[in-house]
């Protein structure tokens, strides 16, 4: 395991809605290392943005952090006074929108939105800071002289690219990316991750991708960790989860989608629906759905746990309760 960059601790956040508290991300721990891509895996639903943005500390009410660390490079970020949260935002750790095509200020210049960035963190002059978005533009592969233009003058794959260079723009040590290409057609969506991949090459970042397209998921991570219903249930390397999944719901999850090569199998699917996170059973969050279920299934909450070397995972099959 590298050196971690990010070792979240018992995470909780909590919705407080009208039918009452909802515990939308319960217990969640994982370690990020430097320089290593991480993907979050799971259904619609299961807590990936509430983790995101509560990393970010960009989470708004109803949503609150109930409890656990966020440390970075050992400190707490969540006992950061707001100012502090501030400074920090952006510098170290950014954020790519799951709806970065409209993160973008449809009203400023694309310049005036670099510079915002840029001269609120930083000591450098207009000048200066022009430059470095022009930089930022040429890294992103778009001509620099286009920071004059607003973001309705340029075509989604570019606006996508714009947000990214945004994100680069104070060089953080953590870019946590929520769907970032989703919306693109695939031979972009394919174009900008290998951009961002020779990037984080170069540049030394961590990532924390969140996407639903798992063969992307597969080829861009070192290693992924499965959400069901805000918990983490699994987390493996990349090259094995989906070959050999340990937990019932990301065997589920491989059976869903073809493979890219050799013969295809029917595809299996998860049966049932997602858990109502208001009615959330003793024991296994995920024995409703699972074909495999034994009685401390019924009694027992699960507990991510390292079963073999690098290998993680909840489900009492493996954990041997
Ligand atoms: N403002 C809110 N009020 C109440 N509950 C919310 C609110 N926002 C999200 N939730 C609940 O929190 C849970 C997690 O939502 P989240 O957006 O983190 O899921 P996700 O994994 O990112 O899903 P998707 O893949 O669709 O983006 C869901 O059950 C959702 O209903
Ligand atoms: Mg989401």
């Amino acid at each position: 395991m590298r050196e971690p960059l990010l070792s979240v601790r018992n995470l909780c956040v909590d919705y407080i809605t009208d039918a009452g508290d909802v515990r939308a991300v319960n217990n969640v721990s994982f370690d990020l290392g430097k320089g290593e891509v991480l993907g979050l895996a799971g259904e619609s639903g299961c807590g990936k943005s509430t983790v995101a943005f509560s990393l970010m500390r960009l989470h708004k009410p109803p949503a609150f952090i109930s409890g656990g660390e966020v440390l970075f490079n050992g400190e707490d970020i969540l006992k950061y006074s707001d100012e502090r949260m501030q400074t920090f935002r952006w510098s170290e750790m950014s954020m790519v929108f799951q709806s970065a095509m409209n993160a973008l200020n449809p009203v400023l210049t694309m310049e005036e939105q670099f510079c915002d960035v840029i001269m609120r963190h930083t000591s450098m002059t207009r000048d200066q800071a022009v430059r470095r978005a022009e930089g930022l533009l040429e890294i992103v592969d778009i001509h620099p002289s286009r920071l004059r233009d607003y973001p309705h003058q340029f075509s989604g794959g570019m606006r996508q690219r714009l947000v990214i260079a945004v994100a680069l723009a104070l060089n953080p040590k953590l870019i946590i990316m929520d769907e970032p290409t989703t919306a693109l057609d695939v031979v972009v969506q394919r174009e900008i991750l290998q951009k961002i991949y020779a990037l984080k090459e170069e540049f030394g970042f961590s990532i924390l991708f969140i996407t639903h397209d798992l063969s992307l998921m597969v080829e861009f991570t070192d290693r992924i960790g499965v959400m069901y219903a805000g918990q983490l249930i699994e987390v493996a390397p990349s090259k094995e989860i989906l070959s050999t999944p340990f937990h019932p719901y990301t065997e589920g999850l491989a059976g869903s989608f073809p493979p890219l090569t050799g013969p295809k199998p029917k595809l299996t699917g998860i049966p049932g629906n997602p858990l109502n996170l208001l009615e959330v059973p003793q024991g296994c969050r995920f024995q409703a759905r699972c074909g495999k279920t034994k009685e401390s299934c019924f009694k027992t909450a699960t507990r991510l746990t390292e079963v073999e070397q690098n290998r993680m995972t909840s489900c009492h099959l493996f954990t041997g309760l």
